[in-house]
């Protein structure tokens, strides 16, 4: 049986990049949006046209650029927002309106100082207004995580009445615990009038650091599409990580979901994104981090050594890295030291390793990491006929 397909949603380019310091010019993001579209991604939320002339411009040339994603705009539940952003999609292939309105209490009482039927008006105003222009209307319901399930299934179902194509579910305090945010859409699934014409759309924040198991967890309960970015970069502690949600369904076959991702691009756009905005991968960030498939302890490079899979679920190759690493610390063993010494030319017997280790752990009790030069000097001052 074939899997169900996942859309991604890439927003790197608009919640990733109204992050302090990750701006970029309309050069930079035309290479990203390119890439983007390389590597498969469904739909490239491209800018906030309204906020500015330079995002306006933006969205314009990437509406233009792209050849294969939907190029989607974000605009608030405003009338000017929705026609700014319908101009600057115009050139699209397949273009997308994504507008909406906060939903939970604390955003209709202190955001909007209003109600329930007067914001339901508006999400409806909004698609139909939106509806005029294209015919790929996302709607979403802003605080959604922190929204009554029973107010935001009957929003949901007025606007699908009024044509949105997708229902976009945002946590967008990151709040959520995953069964929490799975059962909330599996609540939407079955409670609200119309639900197979629309797509239920995941979207996000990792205040709490859930922001990928609550996007999981979504997709379980009925979700098909998720919003995410290269590297989780966006507000506050970030989006979700688009290399993890879609690693996650590849190395669970069982779950029966799957993206049209090229995940061999995965490691190169993400070093292009840090690359570009200027914001650093943490070392040991899952999938993209330089440590993702580093092995620095006795054991664990012992394992590895025998067999690859004895310490890595992902084959390094599939991310587009091109081998695991073998990293010599004091924490090292023999079995890393002798491999790694084979890589720079030598092939030392048992008697010359043990006594190039001796050496080799107190050059390295002195380093935080042993490297290929490192080794050239510890087995050359270890006393060993190489000869022999
Ligand atoms: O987090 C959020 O709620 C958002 C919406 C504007 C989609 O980014
Ligand atoms: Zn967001």
């Amino acid at each position: 049986m074939g899997k169900d397909r996942v859309h991604i949603f890439d927003t790197t380019l608009r919640d990733g990049e109204q992050v302090p310091g990750c701006k970029l010019d309309t050069t930079q993001k035309l290479v990203i949006a390119k890439r983007l579209d390389e590597l498969g991604v469904d739909i490239i939320e491209a800018g906030f046209p309204i906020s500015s002339p330079g995002d306006f411009n933006s969205v314009s040339e990437i509406a233009k650029l792209v050849k294969n994603a939907t190029v989607c705009g974000l605009t608030r539940s405003v009338k000017k927002d929705i026609e700014v952003a319908a101009d600057a999609i115009r050139h699209a292939k397949r273009p997308r309106i994504h507008t909406g309105i906060g939903t939970s209490d604390s955003h209709i009482n202190f955001k909007f100082k209003s109600n329930r039927d007067d914001i339901l008006e508006r999400a409806v105003a909004a698609v139909s207004y939106a509806k005029s222009f294209v015919e790929d209307v996302e709607f979403y319901a802003e605080d959604a995580g922190r929204t009554d399930n029973e107010y935001l299934a009957r929003v949901c179902e007025a606007v699908i009445k009024a044509g949105a194509t997708v229902l976009n579910i945002p946590d967008t305090t990151g709040y959520c615990l995953p069964e929490e945010y799975g059962a909330k859409m599996k609540y939407l699934k079955e409670n609200v009038k119309g639900i197979e014409k629309a797509i239920l759309s995941c979207h996000c924040h990792n205040d709490l650091g859930l922001a990928t198991a609550n996007s999981i967890a979504g997709v379980i309960n009925g979700a098909r599409q998720i919003e995410c970015t290269i590297n989780g970069i966006g507000e506050r502690a970030g989006n979700t990580s688009l290399e993890e949600v879609v690693m996650i369904m590849r190395q669970h076959p069982d779950l029966n979901l799957d993206t049209n991702i090229n995940s061999k691009l995965l490691n190169d756009t993400s070093q292009m994104v840090s690359e570009k905005m200027g914001m650093p991968v943490q070392p040991n960030k899952a999938i993209v981090g330089s440590n993702a498939f580093a092995h620095s302890s006795g054991i664990h490079q012992d394992g590895v050594i025998k067999n690859r899979e004895t310490y890595e679920i992902i084959d390094p190759a599939d991310v587009g890295v091109s081998e695991s690493s073998i990293v010599l610390t004091a924490r090292s063993g023999r079995a890393a030291l002798a491999y790694r010494a084979k890589n720079v030319g030598y092939e030392l017997t048992k008697l010359q390793l043990d006594k190039v280790y001796e050496n080799f752990l107190r050059f390295a009790d002195q380093k935080k990491e042993v490297v290929d030069s490192d080794i050239h000097k510890i087995i050359e001052t270890s006393d060993v006929n190489l000869a022999s």
